[in-house]
């Protein structure tokens, strides 16, 4: 693990400008930089980095964090890795916390296993493109496949010579140890001779998400019926397939902007799909799915596209794994090639633009394929059809949606020609055995629970959650910008003067904002009703209580990922108003900094008066539906607010007409 103290100076040190600069093309505007969203396609600047901030707005999609966050986001890396990301751009040592022995000589294996394969890279690379050799044997096979130089060097394709020892040989005599040339499975032991595991193939190294690299396909290049067609690393501490997707390295920021993912089966259909100019691609490497790798995916986008070879007996043998990414959430459309042909060589074959007006033609929604091409197994075998049938709702049961579920039913109806009723029962049946699964019932209640509450109150509630929504933000808001800020505040206070008489009395008292805001809502019992603007609100208090000198800079750095998008949309309002140069038209009020103790205050006793106002509603509803008793009892509840709300008015020195 990465130490605290290496972590708080790499957020000290990287600048936000700096780190994004490196992606995007920044324009100075006014105090801020602007520049194109990187994560849609647009003509003007929407994207806003405030350097003194520390952080960054896309106003296209609503993202929005510090620097990490970018690194995030733009890049998909982990946590660790954006900061470790960072460190190397600024030279900062990385300490890394107290390890216990046994997690010491862990780390220090793979790391060494991860050095040695950088190394085994670099040496089949250079092998490839400069040794007698590789020029004659491994460039030349490549060159035949229409692979550029380009693509070659884009995917680190190398070449182990037809030694039985070279490769070993040459990273002995660099120093790497022979225990971590075996554990990767680049050398296989053999008494005193090991050798090289790949010996006389071209070789695919396969890269994690973040590009290292974990282990290497190596392709034989004659046809020996004999001896396999492809080799692969073993798995080891550094290699596990099953969560290993070849080609994610060089895809992941395309799959990100065309918020799509393409699935082949083989290396070579990758890389080919990249040198046509199609980069959100990639390689499940021969074997059905799994859900480690569907994962890995669903971090970039929601829909996938499986390509399948033009064969039939291979394409109904696919189908049958495709529930499993469908069980994830994600949308799933398939797309055939013609009969003979696999992605590489049709891609090898087709124009780009053609090629793309292929996938756009051809990719078609998963269950209706699989419905319209089961069909006509089945068309006039009603034992068949009624196992089709079956299958299919198999199939939809795995989709975690309800409504897209009951779309499909809708659909598999027309397709199949059976009634929906049959459909839906079947179904009932089958997702009543997945209650079992408690987990996956539970997910399942809540997102059904979400739509129940949209589909009933919605159109009623409208304009007063968006009242309320606005004067919670507006809380939000001005615990970021002023929380720490000490300000003067009046109390009215009840005190009995000489006469014995009680009256108001008006005090002055310096208050932390936080510390006022906090109080005020205390006093009233009141929580806010937004959840993210209640954890927000939650954290935020927190954090000055056990903050001795707040920063805003320095909650941001340790900003929570769920917070980031409201609070930069917050921070950066004044910046939106900027990017659109509407200060000249005056739309946006004077600065808050005027007086903030009277902002502060006014918007507190805004909310309160809301709040309160909301329980007068309510009770002249009583009131009027139900004429009995009660009613004197209500009138006399329903005065004490009116009072109430009188004297919030005259606080806020305004006249609500609505009560005079
Ligand atoms: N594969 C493997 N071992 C084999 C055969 C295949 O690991 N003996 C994996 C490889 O990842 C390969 C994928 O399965 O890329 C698909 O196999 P195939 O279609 O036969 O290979 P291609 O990638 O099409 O290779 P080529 O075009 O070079 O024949
Ligand atoms: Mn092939």
């Amino acid at each position: 693990m990465i130490s605290k103290a290496t972590i708080d100076i790499v957020f000290e040190t990287a600048r936000v400008e700096e780190v994004i600069g490196d992606f995007v093309q920044l324009k100075r505007a006014g105090s801020n930089f602007k520049g194109l969203s990187p994560f849609s396609d647009e003509r003007s600047p929407s994207f806003m980095v405030s350097p003194a901030k520390g952080i960054w707005k896309d106003f296209s999609s609503g993202k929005g964090g510090n620097a990490v966050a970018f690194l995030m986001e733009h890049s998909h890396f982990t946590y660790p890795e954006a900061i470790r990301f960072l460190a190397k751009k600024y030279n900062i040592e990385i300490e890394e916390t107290e390890q216990t022995d046994e997690e010491k000589i862990n780390t220090d294996v793979r790391e060494s296993m991860y050095l040695v394969s950088e190394f085994a890279k670099d040496y089949f690379h250079n092998t490839l493109l400069h040794s007698e050799e590789g020029k004659a044997i491994g460039l030349s096979y490549f060159k035949e496949r229409g692979f550029t130089s380009e693509t070659i060097k884009k995917f680190a394709l190398g070449y182990s010579p037809e030694v039985w020892d070279a490769f070993t040989k040459e990273a002995l005599g660099k120093g790497y140890k022979l225990e971590f040339l075996e554990s990767t499975g680049l050398t296989i032991p053999k008494d005193d001779r090991p050798f090289d595991r790949f010996k006389g193939r071209v070789m695919f190294p396969i890269q994690s998400m973040s590009g290292r690299i974990l282990g290497f396909g190596g392709r034989i290049l004659g046809n020996d019926k004999k001896a396999a067609k492809y080799l692969n690393s073993p798995e080891s501490d550094i290699y596990h397939k099953s969560k290993v997707l070849y080609g994610i390295f060089q895809a992941k920021q395309s799959i990100a902007k065309q918020n799509n993912c393409y699935l082949v089966e083989g290396y070579t259909d990758v890389i080919q799909f990249n040198q046509a100019g199609i980069e959100n691609v990639v390689a499940s490497s021969g074997t059905a799915l799994t859900p480690d790798q569907i994962r890995l995916i669903n971090r970039l986008t929601k829909n996938i596209t499986v390509l399948f070879d033009g064969d039939a007996a291979g394409l109904r043998a696919s189908i049958r794994g495709i529930d499993l990414i469908l069980e994830e959430g994600m949308n799933v459309k398939v797309c055939a090639f013609p009969d003979g042909e696999d992605p590489d060589s049709f891609a090898k074959k087709t124009p780009y633009e053609e090629l793309v007006k292929y996938l756009d033609e051809n990719s078609k929604d998963f269950i209706q394929f699989k419905a319209s091409l089961l069909m006509k197994d089945a068309k006039n075998d009603p034992i068949k059809k009624a196992d089709l049938i079956r299958d299919m709702v198999v199939s939809i049961s795995k989709i975690p949606d309800r409504i897209q579920r009951e779309i499909y039913i809708q659909e598999c109806s027309r397709i199949m020609d059976i009634s929906e009723q049959v459909l839906v029962s079947t179904l009932a049946q089958l997702v009543q055995k997945d209650v079992a699964d408690i987990g996956k019932k539970q997910k399942q209640e809540q997102k059904d629970k979400a739509f129940d509450v949209v589909k009933n109150n919605a159109p009623i509630q409208v304009e007063k959650i968006d009242i309320l929504y606005g004067l919670e933000r507006k809380i939000i808001e001005i615990l970021l910008l002023y929380g720490n800020k000490t300000e003067e505040f009046e109390d009215v206070l009840l005190k009995t003067n000489s006469d014995g008489e009680i009256e108001n009395v008006i005090e002055k008292k310096q208050y932390k904002v936080f510390q006022r805001i906090y109080l005020s809502l205390q006093e009233d019992e009141v929580e806010l009703a937004n959840p993210l603007f209640k954890d927000i609100f939650n954290n935020l208090i927190n954090y000055y209580l056990q903050t001795e000198n707040f920063s805003i800079e320095h909650y941001l750095m340790h900003l929570q990922p769920e917070f980031a998008q409201e609070v930069t949309d917050i921070l950066m309002e004044d910046e939106r108003v900027a990017l659109h140069n509407w200060e000249g038209q005056s739309i946006f009020p004077k600065t808050k900094n005027d007086s903030i103790s009277q902002y502060v205050s006014e918007t507190i006793l805004t909310l309160r008066w809301y709040l309160v106002d909301r329980i007068i509603e309510e009770i002249k509803n009583s009131i009027s539906s139900e004429p009995d008793s009660d009613n004197i009892e209500h009138l006399s509840m329903a005065m004490d607010y009116y009072k109430l709300i009188n004297s919030f008015s005259k606080k806020l020195g305004r006249v609500m007409s609505r009560y005079n």
